[in-house]
């Protein structure tokens, strides 16, 4: 996987892959990256990429010039000139929502190319003739559209073949459309809290049991509309659906006491 990022500041961008998982994948040749300063493709002396706009409102915004002549020196064509080709993917608050599915697809691709605005955006047309796709991490605002790259870099990138094991994957949240269930690591008592018995065990199938019944119950408290959208498209299995069922009545029985 390689990923190309556009960007008014790469010394964000190669910070993170200086660091840490990416830094390793780095050195072992399974991703690569390249940051691009949008800057310079500006096309005057001061190397201006951002104005007002037009119709009037609050703050600048990114100029289509550099931007697009950026997107050229890397290679990418307008989408009319584009059949196929890497996704150009625009960082920004008005796009899809981001999540697990759309990591897992994107982690799929060869090459990834990363738009970054700041300021209030970019000009509507630079995403008219190049952009396919704009995705947003959040319903929030950010000041830096590098913040959301390094987001959407940091979720994919672990989930290229061979960067971290699979196992790591298979029970984490969002798989199979539950949360995590919580960890421990020694010491067993800390703080007067101590590991739950279970985990001492040594009882694999009881700490199957275990893990099982507190993601349902992690996933009832923290985040229940994933376990109505689960129900509904049938994610889950028997077991599964006999823990929250037993969780839920639980829960009905504590409130009517
Ligand atoms: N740029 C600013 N805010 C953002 C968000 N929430 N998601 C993606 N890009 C952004």
């Amino acid at each position: 996987m390689k990923y190309t990022v556009l960007t008014l500041f790469p010394e964000i961008i190669n910070a993170y892959f200086a660091t840490s998982i990416s830094a390793r994948a780095i050195q072992r040749g399974i991703i690569d990256y390249r940051a691009v300063n949008i800057r310079d493709y500006a096309l005057d002396k001061h190397r201006t990429c951002d104005d007002a706009p037009y119709g009037g409102g609050p703050g600048m915004l990114m100029l289509s010039e550099p931007l697009c002549r950026a997107l050229e020196a890397v290679g990418i064509q307008k989408l009319s000139a584009r059949p196929s080709g890497p996704q150009v993917i625009y960082l920004t608050p008005s796009g899809r929502p981001f999540n697990q599915d759309i990591a897992k697809k994107l982690a799929a691709e060869q090459e990834l190319v990363l738009v970054c605005g700041r300021y209030e955006g970019i000009d509507q047309r630079v995403i008219d003739l190049y952009i396919n796709d704009e995705i947003s991490i959040g319903d929030y605002v950010l000041a830096s559209g590098e913040v959301a790259a390094l987001a959407l870099i940091d979720a994919t990138c672990r989930l290229v073949d061979k960067v971290i094991t699979a196992e790591s994957l298979d029970e984490e949240s969002f798989s199979g459309g539950l949360l995590e269930y919580p960890q421990y690591t020694r010491p067993e008592i800390f703080d007067t809290i101590k590991v739950p018995d279970v985990l001492l065990s040594g009882h694999h199938e009881n700490i199957r049991r275990w893990r099982l019944e507190k993601r349902v119950e992690k996933t009832l408290r923290s985040r229940p509309d994933l376990i109505r959208t689960g129900r509904e498209l049938g994610y889950f299995n028997k077991e599964t659906n006999n823990v929250i069922d037993r969780l839920t009545m639980a829960e009905g029985d504590k409130e009517n006491e």
